[in-house]
């Protein structure tokens, strides 16, 4: 019984680690594809491939549910994949809805009509992809009206991470902020809509200023895992060892791994 859980690089991990503690008694399998993030950059075709070739992965290592800890993957790939490639006992899950039914203050199943909801001025962080794929926009439309979304793509932040560079991520954080600041100077929430991106929480509200309320996905995906596990027990797959997989190299990643999350990670060839 391992549950998947998919990220283009180390973005994942700010995912897994709180699946993993909401839910100890599950294994996971994390798939990194670090030997072609940043996906951000490409286009919506190469992201199905990679995301697809992944995904095949985890249902080999005994997963019957992959969680796409991607918006990148989430916002390019996964509705296709939905449609006509995931196998029928399998499931592939995003990580889009949760964090929008918290911005909108929606409970699970609630298909009622878009309403007025108590934010107005929506910042959105992510990658150009996600960006350029409207998909966090068209989610929200379908929950929310009269929200005003404000997207900043955020170019170099994935790669200045995935290589650690600490600095330069912080740098690049604050030019996001201030971009997005001229055209929308007093956001109410601001959305990290790329997995990565919680890696770098302090730096974003510190540029935002303490009255933005920051959304990040974590802990919201780990209680929806909680929630679907718990109506769909038997989707839990047959995999019975957690492990980490990557397709850049095994040592580097696995050290950065460890200092993302603060403790010992190992990762082996995928
Ligand atoms: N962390 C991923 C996301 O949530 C992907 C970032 C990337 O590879 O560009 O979008």
């Amino acid at each position: 019984m391992a549950v998947g859980v998919f990220d283009s690089g180390l973005g994942g991990l700010t995912v897994l680690d709180a699946v993993s503690r909401r839910l100890p008694d599950v294994p996971f399998v994390y798939f990194g594809d670090n030997a072609h993030a940043p996906y951000g950059i490409r286009d919506a075709e190469d992201v199905y491939k990679l995301t697809t070739a992944a995904v095949s992965r985890l249902f080999d290592a005994g997963c019957d549910l992959a969680i796409l800890a991607c918006n990148t993957a989430s916002a390019a790939a996964l509705r296709r994949m939905q449609e006509s490639w995931v196998p029928k006992d399998k499931r592939v899950l995003g990580v889009f809805v949760p964090l929008i039914e918290a911005l909108t203050e929606r409970q699970w199943g609630d298909n009622s009509p878009p309403r007025e909801v108590a934010v107005k001025h929506v910042a959105l962080f992510a990658t150009p992809a996600t960006v350029a794929s409207r998909a966090f926009q068209r989610e929200l439309a379908f929950r929310a009206i009269g929200v005003d979304v404000e997207a900043q793509p955020c170019g170099g932040l994935v790669d200045a991470i995935e290589a650690g560079d600490e600095m330069l991520a912080e740098a690049l954080v604050r030019s996001h902020v201030e971009a997005l600041k001229r055209r929308m100077p007093h956001p109410e929430a601001a959305i990290l809509g790329c997995t990565h991106y919680p890696l770098l929480q302090g730096a974003f509200q510190e540029a935002l200023g303490e009255g933005v309320k920051v959304y990040s996905q974590a802990n919201l995906v780990a209680e929806s895992l909680a929630d679907y596990l718990g109506r769909h027990p038997g989707m839990r797959g047959t995999g019975d060892a957690s492990m980490f997989l990557t397709t850049g190299d095994p040592g580097f990643v696995s050290d950065k791994a460890t200092q993302f999350l603060r403790r010992r990670i190992e990762f082996r060839a995928a």
